[in-house]
């Protein structure tokens, strides 16, 4: 029998805040380590009873949560601000129940290495993760039972159990980021060989795959995004320096050239935002990159509308678009924004429409080829007519991305916003009160802390 479900939040930070904008923002950000990659080491950590040790790790709400989850099955987790270090040491596990948490979407993955360890996992499903399409963890369930577990949906979640968990050969339908780790984590420690084809490739899962290959898992990623895994009996506790959180650069980057400032943002290589900056630059950016940090300022032609479609890596990344859509509010010009990874990832316009910006939505698929959404009825296009004097306004923030579009379009306003829902904005961005701060941004936190 299950035991009773516990509810987790962040608890940290306060509900609201006051944005007073004060002209273009400028100045130095320095970039934490990747959200998307910090829980899932520490998932990852799991599968082994050594501990493990991720550096520059970010300090944001989504770290809280993986913790949380974490201890509940017996894990020790200590998060070091001083020198960003999240040291997880999961030497005695007691438990395979995973509490509730409708604020993130780790739950799932965190079922190969219970597997793994104790042979069962209950995982809580209650609309996990932000609210931007129907998100179902299909693909996962299909992957384990293809690999051996026998898994069941009851009331409360999903409950799995496996003696051993066998390498299978899996071709996921679309190349999803959560399954493609659920895939690695669960064959990392499988008897024999795993075949994955059609996986995303996206940086963050590359960085799973070098810390699992640090464990001991023998992996290879072929040309073709296919993966090719043989599992290990024994892993050993490992060490790594987490890369550049590559969403929250160009989050920052955004900040500076929506405002008609200047942001330098440093710790976050290139690489990882090649895409973001040539669609940048073709909106009017102007660039100058060194190996110190890559900053970005509106050129003399000011800026120019655009036509983007997000796509899995190496594409335009979903997680940029909100932002990429308040950047074309303020471009003289019809732009043209179609979102081709999550079917409802456009809600937040209404609110930038109250602010007074021009944004049409469609169902039809308006950049590139049509996408998986075609015909389906859901608005996962949009057209922005720019420029829009944007005026404040007082908005309800539904999840992370669109926490941060609705902060900087409040940063672009002719008055001062109130912002509801500053917990999504802290659970991934990592001391956003001080970094936009020190951009000369004017926060007042109002209200009391979330209480748990
Ligand atoms: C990850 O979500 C990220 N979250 C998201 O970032 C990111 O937007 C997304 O990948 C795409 O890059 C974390 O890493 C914690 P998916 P994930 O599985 O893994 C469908 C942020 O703000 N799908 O790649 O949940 C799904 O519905 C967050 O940091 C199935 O149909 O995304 C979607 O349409 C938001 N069945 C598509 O695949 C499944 O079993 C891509 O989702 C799994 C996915």
């Amino acid at each position: 029998m299950m035991g009773p479900v516990t509810q987790l939040t962040t608890g940290t930070g306060v509900p609201t805040w006051t944005i007073s904008p004060a002209g273009p923002l400028r100045g130095d950000v320095r970039i934490a380590g990747s959200k998307n990659s910090v829980t899932k080491l520490m998932v990852a950590s799991l599968l082994t009873g050594e501990a493990s040790t991720v550096t520059n790790a970010p300090r944001l709400g989504d770290v809280d949560i993986t913790a949380s989850m974490l201890r509940a099955v017996g894990a020790s987790v200590d998060h070091d601000d001083a020198t960003s270090t999240v040291t997880v040491d999961a030497s005695a596990l007691t438990d395979c129940r995973i509490p509730q948490s409708r604020l993130n979407r780790i739950p799932i993955l965190l079922t190969g290495p219970l597997l793994h360890r104790i042979g069962e996992a209950f995982i809580p499903l209650r609309q996990a993760g932000d609210q931007i399409g129907t998100r179902p963890v299909d693909y996962h369930v299909q992957a384990l039972r293809q690999m051996g577990a026998e898994v069941e949906y009851t009331d409360e979640g999903i409950h799995a159990k496996a003696l051993e968990l066998r390498g299978a050969h899996i071709r996921l339908p679309f190349p999803s980021v959560g399954a493609t780790e659920s895939v690695l984590l669960s064959a990392a420690r499988a008897e024999g060989r795993t075949i994955l084809e059609n996986a995303a490739v996206e940086p963050e899962i590359v960085e799973l795959a070098l810390f699992l290959q640090r464990m001991g898992t023998r992996i290879e990623l072929q040309p073709d995004r296919t993966f090719v895994v043989e599992g290990q009996t024994h892993l050993s506790g490992t060490s790594q320096r987490l890369g550049g959180d590559r969403i929250e650069a160009f989050s920052y980057l955004v900040a500076g050239l929506v405002t008609g400032g200047r942001v330098r943002i440093m710790g976050c290589s290139q690489d990882r935002l090649v895409t973001a900056i040539s669609t940048l630059q073709r909106m009017g950016a102007e660039f100058a990159i060194d190996d110190d940090g890559i900053v970005a300022s509106v050129g003399p032609g000011g800026l120019r509308p655009a036509a983007v479609r997000t796509d899995p890596h190496p594409g335009f990344m979903t997680d940029w678009q909100p932002g990429l859509v308040v950047l074309c509010t303020q471009a003289r010009g019809l732009s043209v924004v179609h979102e081709t990874v999550f079917e409802d990832r456009l809600g937040y316009v209404e609110a930038l429409r109250a602010m007074n910006a021009e944004v049409e939505l469609f169902d039809q698929c308006l950049v590139g080829r049509p996408c998986r959404f075609e015909e389906s009825g859901f608005l996962h296009a949009a057209l922005v007519r720019g420029r829009s004097e944007l005026h404040g306004a007082e908005i309800e923030m539904p999840d992370i991305r669109a926490a941060f579009a609705h902060l900087i379009a409040a940063a672009t306003a002719d008055g001062p916003s109130i912002l509801h829902g500053v917990h999504h904005l802290e659970r991934g961005y990592d001391h956003a009160l001080e970094k936009f701060s020190s951009l000369g941004l004017e926060i007042t936190p109002v209200g009391g802390a979330l209480t748990p």
